[in-house]
């Protein structure tokens, strides 16, 4: 009696567990008809912003971003670049001509994550000490005497722009709280500290990390002219009309482009498919109702996500054992375990269970193990589908969308008549989750047809978001 009643308490545990993964697949559908749904609220949304200040959830920021880097430029220029996790600082030499792009030096470092939360002083003096070192190592050789270094700023947050060397921290993002930075002169606080230390360095631009992308994107192919960036947060610029921005009427004179930093990260529609675990990600989150569809979509988040579902499931039965106390600290699954859990190939899913036990959760049954893979799977499907959705959007914007994935039918000579488009993709996520990149590519040809591919070309710029600084302040010095 009591051998069967347990067997039979356990598969009702199992059950549940089921149950609990069927519920998420639901809430985490992504049919094409709702895809299309959201790259509408998409374009109707950049619209919004275009139009005034303030019109949607997507601020469509000014960037005085008005010429790309055309491949004749010439000198060395460096690059600090203040991401999500990473900062990177780097030295770039260029011959004037697009095949003679030397970079010299890369440092790339975690941000250390007391100054996530520290001062402005301690942040900035940071950097510049980070600089100063880096500068120290070139010896005398490396710069011409007398000649001020010129540096490309790329700071991976929203700011308001008043040219292309200045503007001000609108709020921070990706868990950053120095809130006595907010309205601050992002540009000037770098410079004041590079002075303070005695460093004959120049805040010659100040971009974010997407307009990095482009400007790299654009000096090896004018083709492009949409960047996006899936790392620790998500985020997208493209090339605008001038006249299409008509929010800034009378302010921008010189006519033709400029490109726009939409912070897409914090689009947001009804039609996003969202959970529970989303909900209560983002409540608990430091910016709570910001940044939704970052939320979903970036390397910040997607393991905590996964964790909330385990976590979940830990509760509601026992497969996992004794219910680890790890499991409800959040931020500790690391969307790079769940890229590595999600891509195990060993036959026992050997790497999964490393990561559990990581995790607290000791010797779960092969099937158990295989459960996680499938929560990776559906959450990170559903994070590569809507970036794609959200690429669809802007190329709809633009009128590169091939008109709306009504390809069947189509002609050669319509197919050739299509414009070339080519979208910059750079950050971790994007580079290093081969699972996340298929399926947003999947989903790219779903929503917009075979034919795609013919004139959408999406491309990676590995380091695009420093190295295209750089040579974004090489471009306005010629
Ligand atoms: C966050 C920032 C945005 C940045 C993106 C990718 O969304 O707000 O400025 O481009 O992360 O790093």
């Amino acid at each position: 009696g009591v051998m069967v009643r347990r067997r039979v308490k356990s598969r009702r545990k199992w059950r549940s567990v089921v149950e609990i993964l069927k519920e998420l697949e639901e809430g985490c559908d992504t049919p094409v008809g709702r895809l299309r749904q959201v790259v509408d609220a998409m374009a109707v949304e950049m619209h919004a912003g275009l139009a005034s200040e303030g019109g949607s959830k997507l601020k469509m920021l000014l960037t005085f971003v008005h010429h790309l880097p055309q491949g004749t430029e010439k000198g060395t220029y460096y690059a600090l670049h203040l991401g999500g996790t990473y900062f990177r600082i780097l030295r770039v030499l260029l011959g004037g001509e697009r095949s003679y792009l030397d970079v010299q030096d890369v440092e790339r470092h975690p941000i250390p994550s007391h100054l996530m939360n520290s001062t402005s002083e301690v942040l900035f003096n940071f950097l510049a000490f980070s600089l100063e070192r880096f500068i120290e190592k070139e010896g005398d050789g490396s710069s011409s005497q007398g000649v001020k270094r010129e540096l490309a700023f790329t700071f991976s947050f929203p700011v308001k722009h008043s040219s292309i060397s200045s503007g001000v921290l609108i709020k921070w993002t990706k868990g950053f709280e120095i809130s006595e930075m907010v309205g601050k002169d992002i540009a000037e606080c770098l410079q004041v500290a590079l002075n303070r230390r005695g460093l004959d360095m120049h805040v010659a631009v100040l971009v974010n990390d997407t307009v990095g992308a482009l400007s790299l994107g654009y000096y090896h192919d004018p083709d492009t002219v949409v960047a996006v960036v899936f790392g620790t947060g998500s985020n997208a610029c493209y090339l605008e009309r001038t006249d299409a921005i008509i929010k800034s009427q009378g302010l921008l004179t010189t006519s033709g482009s400029m490109v726009v930093n939409m912070e897409w990260g914090n689009f947001w529609s009804s039609h996003l498919p969202r959970t529970s675990y989303d909900i209560d990600l983002d409540a608990e989150s430091s910016n709570p109702n910001d940044m939704g569809f970052e939320k979903m979509i970036s390397g910040m988040y997607l393991g905590d996500i996964v964790r909330r579902v385990i976590l979940r499931m830990s509760q509601e039965s026992d497969i996992f054992g004794p219910s680890s106390s790890l499991l409800s600290e959040p931020y500790v699954l690391r969307t790079n375990s769940v890229s590595a859990m999600h891509e195990d190939d060993t036959p026992e899913l050997q790497e999964v269970a490393r990561i559990l036990k990581d995790l607290g959760v000791a010797e779960v049954p092969l099937k158990v193990r295989k459960l996680v893979v499938k929560v990776c799977d559906v959450v990170t499907r559903r994070a590569g589908r809507l970036a794609a959705a959200g690429i669809a959007g802007i190329l709809k914007k633009i009128g590169r969308d091939g008109g709306g994935g009504i390809t069947s039918g189509r002609s050669r000579s319509e197919i050739q008549m299509q414009k070339r488009t080519v979208v910059a993709v750079e950050g971790g996520l994007y580079m290093n989750y081969t699972m996340f990149r298929e399926y947003m590519e999947e989903a790219l040809v779903e929503i917009l047809g075979e034919d795609v591919s013919q004139y959408v070309v999406v491309k990676a710029m590995e380091d695009g978001s420093s190295i295209g600084s750089a040579l974004l302040v090489a471009s306005l010095q010629s």
